[in-house]
């Protein structure tokens, strides 16, 4: 089979024939139909990541949706044939920019019925940090967000674009902090105001909120502390950037949640049903062949364009 895969650590991502792997006991086999770059996934290449175990050659990437072709012992939740998405064993390898993938059966759920496989692809990663993200921000950790003012950091990236509207769905009034020329997309999807985070004015004119969901962090991050009101909530996607970071808010009277995605397919199931009615919409910005994942890549660390960039792989 096709695959993506960095031969050394820090070398360009180069096209490879390797052996397709047969699922051992719990696994399904999936033909990859599409995968999408998340950050980690380049931070991976440098093998600086979170799980410090990947082995050379590394086959990079998470996402994924694609059709199951072949079933390990025991596995009687998916059969052959089954149209499937998930976040495939994270934090653990996976490699997903591949023609196919073994992966735990219990990781997968059911493809939304009305989506493409590149758009599913753009989902599980992005919208299950968004979805378990949002479920610290209540300290009893309830869904029902009704009366609270959530301000989204980083809301016109892959994570962002969903963070705010599941926020919404879940009935916090939504403040996306973007560049400007992305605004009007986030008012789009259901932010109900938008401040410029390279305009410190702006950002300061905010005001209270209660609780942040900051997928942007280090210094900036950093200066959103201020922002929450005494008793609420900060939860950062990359605390390895702000040293000392739950020291560093308590000084401040609020929570500060350190944050790692889990597979998990409940959640996914209720991604997939918000999708197909319509009240979640991935944004996919960009799409490339999978013998072109440097240039995804490079999408997503050039931040050139809004939403998600997906990887096709073409295999029948
Ligand atoms: N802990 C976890 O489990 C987990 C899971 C998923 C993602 N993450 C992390 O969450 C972060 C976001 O992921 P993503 O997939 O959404 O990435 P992404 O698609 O690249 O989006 C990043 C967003 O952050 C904004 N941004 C970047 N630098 C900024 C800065 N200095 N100040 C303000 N905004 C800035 C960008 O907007 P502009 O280009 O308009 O500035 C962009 O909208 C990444 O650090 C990723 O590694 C963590």
């Amino acid at each position: 089979m096709r695959a993506a895969l960095h031969r050394e650590w820090g070398a360009a991502l180069e096209i490879a024939e390797v052996p397709r792997p047969e699922p051992a006991a719990g696994e399904v086999r999936i033909a990859v139909q599409a995968t999408s770059v998340n950050p980690i996934d380049i931070y991976t290449g440098y093998n600086v990541g979170y799980e410090q175990s990947m082995q050379l050659p590394c086959i990079p990437g998470w996402d994924v949706a694609g059709v199951v072709d072949s079933v390990g012992y025991g596995v009687t939740r998916h059969a052959v044939g089954d149209r499937l998405f998930g976040l495939a064993s994270f934090p653990q390898p996976a490699g997903t920019y591949a023609e196919y993938l073994t992966v735990p059966a219990h990781h997968l759920a059911a493809m939304p019925a009305s989506l493409s496989f590149t758009e599913a692809a753009c989902l599980p990663m992005a919208a299950l940090t968004a979805w378990q993200m949002l479920d610290s921000v209540a300290a009893n950790g309830t869904r029902d967000l009704a009366g609270h003012r959530v301000l989204v950091s980083g809301a016109s990236g892959g994570v962002g674009h969903l963070a705010v509207q599941l926020a919404a769905a879940r009935g916090a009034t939504v403040v996306a902090l973007a560049r400007p020329g992305n605004h009007a997309a986030l008012y789009e999807l259901g932010a109900h105001s938008c401040a410029d985070h390279t305009d410190p004015a702006a950002v300061a004119a905010i005001g209270t909120v209660d609780a942040v969901v900051d997928l942007v962090g280090r210094e900036f991050g950093r200066s959103l502390f201020g922002l929450v009101a005494a008793g609420g909530s900060i939860s950062l996607a990359n605390a390895w950037s702000i040293p000392d970071y739950e020291a560093a808010a308590a000084t401040y009277g609020i929570r500060a949640v350190s944050y790692l995605v889990e597979p998990d397919p409940e959640a996914l199931r209720a991604i997939a049903a918000l999708a197909d009615t319509g009240r979640l919409r991935v944004v996919v910005g960009a799409e490339f062949d999978l013998s072109r994942a440097v240039e995804a890549q490079q999408w997503v660390q050039n931040r050139a364009g809004f939403g998600k960039a997906a990887i096709v792989t073409g295999v029948p």
